[in-house]
C-alpha cells in the first residue's frame, strides 16, 4: 500500500492579484474538442526521464474596443533563459515544441481581463499544452527543476483535468526568504496568476488516487509587454548565453 501524498495545509483565498501579486480565477469550461486535444500531444523529447508530452504556440496579443485578440507568432524553439531556469535539460536550451491544435483565445482573455495590464499595450504570450502521466514506469514529476521563475512578467498555471491523481500542489514562494506564502491544489479549471517578478513557484509531485495510472493535464500561459518579449533572435541569443548544450 503506497504512502499518501501529503499536502500542506491549504492558504485563504489571496485578495486581489494588485494587493498580493497572485490570484485564483476560474477559466472558461473547455468543450470536448479542446479537452480531447490533451490526448494527443507528442512527448517532451527534452525530458525523457518522466511522462510528459506537451505542445506550445507562442502569441502576438493586443485589444481594440475591448476585445482581445491573439495571433499565432511564426513557430520557433522554446527558448527559457539559463538566467532562471537551473535545468541543464531546459536553461539556455532551445527546446522543440509541437503547436497546439485549439485556439486557446478564450482562455488568454480569461487570464488578460483579470491582470493589471495596461490595454493600450503590445503583448507576447506564450501557451504550454501539458499532460504529466504518472503510472508503473514513470514518477509524476510536475517541476524537475524545482522552485523558479519563468523569467516572465506574469506566469500562469491553469488545471484542465486531474485525472486519477493526488497532489499537484502549486506553491508561491518568496524569493529571499523561501517563505511559502500560498499554496494550493488547483481544482479543474481553476487557474493562478503569479506576478513573476516577484515571486517563485513550484508544484509538487502527481501520484496515482487508485492503482497506478493517472494524469494532470494544464495550461502554462506566460505574459509579457511585446518590448519585454521572451521571444525572437535576439532574446534567444541572450538567454542561450554560457549553456553547455
Ligand atoms: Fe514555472
Amino acid at each position: 500500500m503506497k504512502a499518501a501524498v501529503k499536502c500542506g495545509e491549504e492558504f485563504t483565498q489571496p485578495m486581489s492579484f494588485e494587493s498580493d501579486g497572485y490570484s485564483i480565477i476560474e477559466m472558461p469550461e473547455l468543450n470536448h474538442e479542446e479537452l480531447a486535444s490533451f490526448n494527443k500531444m507528442p512527448r517532451d523529447r527534452h525530458s525523457l526521464q518522466r511522462h510528459r508530452t506537451i505542445r506550445l504556440t507562442q502569441y502576438f496579443g493586443y485589444c481594440e474596443t475591448n476585445q482581445w485578440i491573439f495571433a499565432p507568432l511564426p513557430k520557433r524553439h522554446y527558448v527559457q533563459s539559463l538566467e532562471y531556469i537551473k535545468l541543464s535539460e531546459a536553461g539556455g536550451v532551445p527546446r522543440y515544441r509541437e503547436q497546439l491544435q485549439i485556439d486557446p483565445s478564450s482562455l488568454i482573455a480569461r487570464v488578460m481581463d483579470n491582470l493589471p495590464v495596461d490595454r493600450a499595450e503590445l503583448f507576447h504570450v506564450n501557451v504550454n499544452q501539458i499532460r504529466v502521466t504518472v503510472n508503473k514506469t514513470f514518477k509524476g514529476v510536475t517541476v524537475p527543476e524545482g522552485p523558479h521563475r519563468d523569467g516572465h512578467e506574469y506566469s500562469v498555471i491553469a488545471v484542465a483535468t486531474r485525472h486519477n491523481v493526488c497532489g499537484g500542489e502549486t506553491q508561491v514562494i518568496e524569493p529571499k526568504t523561501n517563505h511559502i506564502v500560498f499554496r494550493k491544489t488547483l481544482a479543474e479549471n481553476e487557474a493562478i496568476l503569479i506576478d513573476d517578478e516577484r515571486y517563485i513557484h513550484f508544484a509538487s509531485n502527481i501520484e496515482a488516487s487508485h492503482g497506478e495510472e493517472g494524469y494532470r493535464d494544464i495550461w502554462v500561459i506566460e505574459i509579457n509587454r511585446w518590448k519585454n518579449r521572451a521571444y525572437g533572435p535576439l532574446h534567444d541569443l541572450t538567454s542561450c548565453k554560457g549553456a553547455t548544450k
